[in-house]
């Protein structure tokens, strides 16, 4: 039996498996530039976070229909309730589909068919988390954010994604500001590649909650007594690090460091399809290769309902 968890950091875009792929690719008549998901599979060597990036935006002319964001979650949800998932907190990217001329309405109801059944079906709770592109002007966020009015029932919080460097939290400090006036909660992806001063800018201009990534805290001692100390929540991904070469390999991971300093560590998925492996796939990586005890694994387990948005008595439910 896989250990009961919640998975926090999950961009469903990232679950796209080659073999959907291209069944979505011949079902909606597009032209995927691989032969066949062996070639696909061989283009997924990256370099760093911008080489996937590339392949991931690409990948995603295959999703046209609500239709198509039902399977690529349900397919996603199989697969994580079979690793012991038992809560998602599922990214996605709203821009990333607008940008292609796919509604928002189109990809928000077509994921909540799988969601709305995830319970049922997959033994799962979930909630949605709308992320925008950091590499995107402020104000296609902000627009984004007006146009995501009339689904906020099935949106729990925002995110910010895609390329880091040079996209510092800042740049989105009024769209968090109203966000937070809608009643959103509120997560960004900070210090996967960028600096240490990108956690602490998330944390003090975007008011966020948790901090997706944050590897780089390691780097400042100053910020790890302040993440320590206000017990805040990182969603790590140990194998997405290894492929995106945050980290060489995953012997190297800080994992156990940041766990021994007492930081308030999950371990994530990111986006399995590309990585090689979802949640439970992830800790099975890290017991392996980092040598994570029994105690340590259930430890990592815990903060994966703590830190997530389930209220009290549905965190117990999930557990
Ligand atoms: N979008 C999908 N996966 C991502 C990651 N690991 N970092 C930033 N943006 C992403
Ligand atoms: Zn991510």
């Amino acid at each position: 039996m896989p250990l009961p968890k919640a998975e926090l950091h999950l961009h469903i875009e990232g679950t796209l498996e080659p073999e959907l792929a291209f069944e979505l690719a011949a079902r909606n008549d597009v032209q995927l530039p691989y032969g066949d998901t062996d070639a696909l599979r061989k283009a997924y060597q990256f370099e760093d976070l911008q080489s996937f990036l590339n392949l991931y935006y690409e990948l995603m002319a295959v999703l046209r229909t609500e239709q198509d964001f039902a399977d690529l979650a349900n397919a996603y949800l199989a697969r994580a309730a079979a690793q012991g998932v038992r809560h998602a907190e599922i990214f996605f990217d709203p821009q990333a589909h607008t940008k292609r001329g796919v509604e928002l309405g189109t990809v928000v109801e077509g994921l909540w068919r799988a969601l709305e059944r995830s319970q049922a079906d997959h033994g799962i709770s979930t909630r949605l988390i709308m992320c925008f592109l950091r590499d995107d002007s402020a104000e296609s966020a902000m627009e984004t954010l007006r146009a995501a009015e009339p689904y906020l029932d099935r949106i729990t919080g925002i995110g910010l994604d895609s390329a880091e460097v040079g996209h510092p939290p800042v740049k989105f400090r009024e769209v968090y500001e109203a966000a937070a006036a809608l009643g959103l909660r509120r997560v960004a992806h900070a210090g996967e590649e960028g600096p240490p001063a990108y956690i602490t800018e998330a944390l003090d201009v975007l008011g966020v909650e948790r901090v997706d990534h944050g590897l780089r805290c390691v780097e400042d001692p100053a910020l790890v007594e302040r993440l320590v100390r206000e017990r805040v929540p990182l969603t790590l991904c140990p194998l997405s690090n290894v492929r995106l070469r945050t980290v060489d390999t995953l012997a190297d991971h800080p994992l156990p460091a940041m766990l021994d300093a007492g930081l308030m560590c999950t371990v994530n998925s990111d986006d399995p399809a590309y990585f090689g492996g979802y949640a439970g796939d992830n800790f099975d990586a890290v017991r392996s290769a980092l040598g994570l005890d029994r105690e340590r694994l259930r430890e990592l387990a815990r903060n994966s309902f703590l830190a997530s948005f389930l209220e009290d008595d549905e965190e117990l439910r999930a557990r």
